[in-house]
């Protein structure tokens, strides 16, 4: 075996600065996550609870296994947006009678539950997590359906949730829809579309349309319980597979239906690994603040790997990409992390060559990102970089093992393509607090800017506004820092969450077991590579 060793010095001057800045970064994470699991606010709860109804939360809790795991997935969705954190749901990745699941939640003290752009984006790409890692579905259904004030932005995609729905129950992918309360309209097709439908005496409102609707559209005269109720849809209609008396009698059927799934993962459950042989805690310590200088990602790998342990591959060439070999949890995975910043030809070609050995031995990838993308410049231009570059693109993009994507520091550019972003379809893509993703940094995009703006106005023998173009200059730059941040890219649900890094190695522990419910299968059709 070869154990990684460290240099880090955890009490030196750059690590206790990088520490700081890394706590404050996570305290500012930590107060929007806190909004988030705060739903709706106190009186919105309290008024849930005193209906004797549990909250999303609870519901979640109740339903996983006795001290199970829960990994929560889009926990910040909607962040920088007008609605709430979250996005009207709770979701994540639990275990439910032995089984792990995909569980999403509807919290009702926000808005009623009622789907927003932020919820259905949220939604869609937990449906893509099930469908790609075939975990069982399971939702905790209570919607005041789409929110109408949006519905032009959720009406159209929206549609997706119910497709996929019965997708992946033609995939074999088990869908199991607990229903709490309000089911309407659209919202009707979530038991609809599903495998496994329960409902609760006098709680769920399953219907095309409420009592009023119908009085309008046909002048029939109704009521809830006969036009939707638990005991209706049991005894008549046969939506209800299961009638529930209660919230944790529904939860009880539920965990009862997926005991009888007969559900195995395709791969192996996490076996029992040596611990890397440094603490977690150094990993607050490693990215120095604001990016300002490299750092090696040995030493992260040092401290999320089983036993410290790390075979690495062509360490001599292209040294500004780390490539080699280690388990984690258990589980074997191929891993490129960026050291320098730049991605240079010998960088791409390197990595095009491990994406494809990872391919032959069915070897799961984990992309650790800290670049500012590919190397621009004659020299590099006339080596071939382009060329270089898509062959890394063509790599990534065509292989079949799973990938998992951490965007430590920097992630910028065709790098963050070639790194695997979130365009690439990683299975999950966490990021740190540090992480920073925009098409160029925000310096260099607001010169830029400026550049082409004083060449157009040269151009056309137009004068040039000096100091104005100075302050467009200085709002870009701002603009862009801003939105380089992940707290903004994870609110637009551009990945699965900001992880704490100490928390790295056992989110990437649940994320690797949940990609072994589906087959790992490489494959030796790429793209041409240009050479
Ligand atoms: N779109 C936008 N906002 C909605 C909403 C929707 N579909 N459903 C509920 N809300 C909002 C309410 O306006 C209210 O907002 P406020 O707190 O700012 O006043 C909040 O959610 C809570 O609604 P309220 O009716 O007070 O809560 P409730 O728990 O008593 O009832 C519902 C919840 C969902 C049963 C009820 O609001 C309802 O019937 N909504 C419409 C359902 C529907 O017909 N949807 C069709 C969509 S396809």
């Amino acid at each position: 075996m070869t154990v990684l060793r460290s240099t880090l010095d955890p009490a030196g001057a750059d690590a206790v600065a990088a520490r700081e800045a890394m706590l404050e970064a996570l305290a500012g994470i930590g107060a929007e996550t806190a909004k988030a699991v705060a739903g709706g606010g106190a009186q919105a709860v309290a008024r849930h609870q005193a209906r004797g109804k549990m909250t999303a939360r609870e519901r979640i809790e109740l339903l996983l296994d006795l001290d199970a795991h829960f990994l929560e997935l889009g926990a910040l969705a909607g962040y920088g947006s007008p609605f709430a954190v979250g996005g009207s749901v709770v979701a994540g990745i639990g275990v439910v009678s032995g089984v792990e699941c995909l569980i999403v939640a509807n919290d009702p003290t926000v808005k009623g539950g009622a789907s927003n752009p932020w919820s259905l984006r949220k939604t869609l790409r937990m449906h893509e997590i099930a469908l790609r890692n075939r975990l069982p579905l399971i939702a905790l259904v209570e919607s005041g359906g789409a929110d109408l004030p949006t519905q032009k932005d959720v009406f159209i995609p929206g549609g997706a949730v119910f497709r996929d729905l019965t997708r992946l129950s033609a995939a074999g992918i088990p869908t199991i829809a607990l229903v709490f309360g309000n089911s309407t309209a659209g919202g009707a097709y979530l038991p609809g579309m599903s495998d496994h439908v329960v409902m609760i005496e006098k709680r769920s409102k399953v219907f095309l349309a409420g009592p009023p609707l119908v009085k309008a559209a046909t002048g029939e005269e109704s009521d809830d319980e006969s036009l939707g109720g638990a005991e209706m849809h049991a005894r008549v209609s046969g939506l209800a597979d299961h009638f529930a008396i209660d919230e944790p009698d529904a939860i009880r059927i539920g965990r009862r239906i997926v005991a009888r799934l007969n559900w195995h993962k395709d791969g192996p459950a996490p076996t029992p690994a040596q611990p890397p042989r440094f603490p977690a805690e150094d990993l607050l310590s490693i990215v120095p603040p604001g990016l300002k200088s490299p750092f090696d990602p040995r030493e992260v790998i040092a401290r999320i790997v089983d036993d410290s342990d790390f075979d690495e591959v062509k360490p001599l060439y292209g040294t500004s990409l780390v490539t080699g070999w280690a388990r984690l949890h258990g589980y074997p995975v191929g891993i490129l992390a960026n050291a320098q910043g730049v991605l240079f030809s010998a960088e791409a070609q390197k990595a095009a060559q491990f994406i494809q050995l990872a391919n032959r031995s069915h070897t799961p990838l984990l992309f650790l990102h800290n670049t500012t993308g590919y190397m621009v410049g004659k020299e590099y231009e006339q080596g071939g970089i382009i060329k270089h570059g898509a062959m890394m693109i063509n790599a990534v993009s065509n292989s079949t093992v799973p990938h998992v994507s951490v965007l430590i520091g920097n992630s910028y550019g065709a790098g963050h393509y070639g790194m695997c972003g979130r365009a690439y379809d990683p299975r999950f893509v966490f990021a740190w607090p540090s992480a920073r993703s925009a098409v160029m940094g925000a310096q260099q995009l607001a010169d830029v800017t400026y550049l082409v703006s004083k060449a157009s106005a040269m151009a056309r023998g137009k004068p040039f506004d000096e100091d104005g173009a100075q302050v467009v200059r200085t709002m870009i730059e701002q603009q862009i820092t801003a939105e380089s941040m992940p707290l903004v890219l994870s609110g637009m649900v551009y990945d699965d969450g900001i992880i704490d890094p100490r928390d790295t190695r056992d989110v990437l522990g649940v994320a690797l077991s949940a990609i072994h419910s589906a087959p790992v299968q490489g494959t030796d059709a790429f793209g041409v590579f240009r050479m």
